[in-house]
């Protein structure tokens, strides 16, 4: 059981603790921060997490082994250099920083120390995305040629105009720091590394300061292509769609997995689907982390991923600028 201190505990802090309180012998929340302390008092004196006065508390806690960072998309770089520096294991959420030199210096930090670095995009724990991984790798969908994928939510339409993630230098690109790097990092997993981007990014509607539609078009260094949407200012949706020269496979929301196999003389077969169960993608990246911090195995998206899943990002935001094509090579 590792013990943990917690920085950030707005919406998606408290998501994390709740994934695992009470539930888990692998990793406890004992100790946190936050920016107001008396909007979490409540929530840490009912969960039994000491409330500390800021991050350099729990980083000069010697009890405490790993620090979860669920804290502003632009504090990341620095506060997990903080944290190696600390000799802490760190679990960071996404996105992970928002340029290429900063995860990389961030990257660097951790490996120096020594220490576990794992940045939580839960969605590579889902059965349904390991589902669709498997039927890659064992050529049950042929050649892959193409992936497309979307995430896209309602926060746009939320966010008063104070608010941090209204921000275009916390959300640039629009959803992209939100919701489409989910999607990035699903591609990465199953496409492998990206070649080259080319991005648009529209407000159409927002009155804040971030754009509400994005769209991206990819080329993998395997030959194959991708294209990406996220939308700030809709209904929530999440699907990842792969397409191979045997067929395609369709995660839809959390709950289906559509697929339709094609013979090699283009005899399609028939469409079909199946359901899953709920499963907690929270609590299995948490546990994930916690197993990686004690001598199991290592966690599942490596530091270089991560690195090269912020190259994407900021070829992104970069390539919104013109419309113009950005390799990542120049990133
Ligand atoms: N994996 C996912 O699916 C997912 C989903 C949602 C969010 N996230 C990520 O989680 C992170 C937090 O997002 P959120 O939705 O929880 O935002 P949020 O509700 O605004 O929470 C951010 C929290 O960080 C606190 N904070 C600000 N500066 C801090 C500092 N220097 N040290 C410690 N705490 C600090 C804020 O306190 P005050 O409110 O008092 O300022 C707030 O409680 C972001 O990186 C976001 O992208 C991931």
């Amino acid at each position: 059981m590792i013990k943990a201190g917690i920085a950030g505990l707005g919406r998606w802090g408290q998501t994390l603790v709740n994934s695992v309180h009470g539930k888990s012998d692998k990793i406890a929340f004992t100790a946190g921060c936050t920016g107001r302390k008396a909007r979490a008092q409540d929530y840490c004196d009912e969960k039994g997490i000491d409330l500390r006065d800021g991050l350099a508390d729990l980083l000069n806690d010697p009890d405490l082994d790993a620090v979860v960072l669920a804290t502003p998309h632009s504090q990341h770089a620095d506060q997990v250099i903080a944290a190696a520096a600390a000799g802490k294991q760190i679990f960071i959420e996404k996105p992970f920083t928002l340029d290429r030199a900063s995860a990389q210096a961030a990257a660097d930090a951790a490996a120096a120390a020594g220490v576990v670095l794992a940045l939580g995009h839960n969605r590579r724990f889902h059965p349904i995305t390991l589902k669709i991984k498997e039927m890659i790798d064992s050529g049950a969908l042929g050649q892959i040629l193409h992936i497309e994928g979307n995430l896209s939510g309602s926060g746009g339409l939320r966010y008063p105009p104070e608010s941090w993630r209204a921000q275009a230098d916390e959300s640039p690109a629009g959803g992209m720091t939100p919701m489409g790097i989910h999607v990035v990092d699903a591609f990465l997993y199953l496409m492998g590394s990206v070649d080259e981007v080319v991005a648009r990014s529209d407000r159409q509607f927002l009155q804040i300061p971030t754009d509400d539609t994005t769209s991206v078009m990819m080329r993998f260094a395997s030959g194959a292509t991708g294209y990406l949407g996220t939308l700030t200012a809709t209904a929530p949706v999440w699907r990842i769609q792969v397409f191979g020269t045997g067929g395609w496979a369709e995660m839809h929301s959390y709950d289906r997995l559509f697929t339709c196999s094609v013979a090699a003389d283009g005899t399609p077969g028939k469409e079909e689907m199946v359901e899953y169960g709920p499963f907690d993608m929270e609590r299995a990246e948490l546990e994930a982390f916690a197993d990686a911090c004690t001598g199991g195995p290592a966690y599942p998206l490596t530091p270089a991923e991560a690195v090269h899943g912020t190259a994407v990002l900021e070829a992104i935001i970069r390539g919104a600028e013109n419309g113009q094509p950005v390799a990542l090579k120049d990133v």
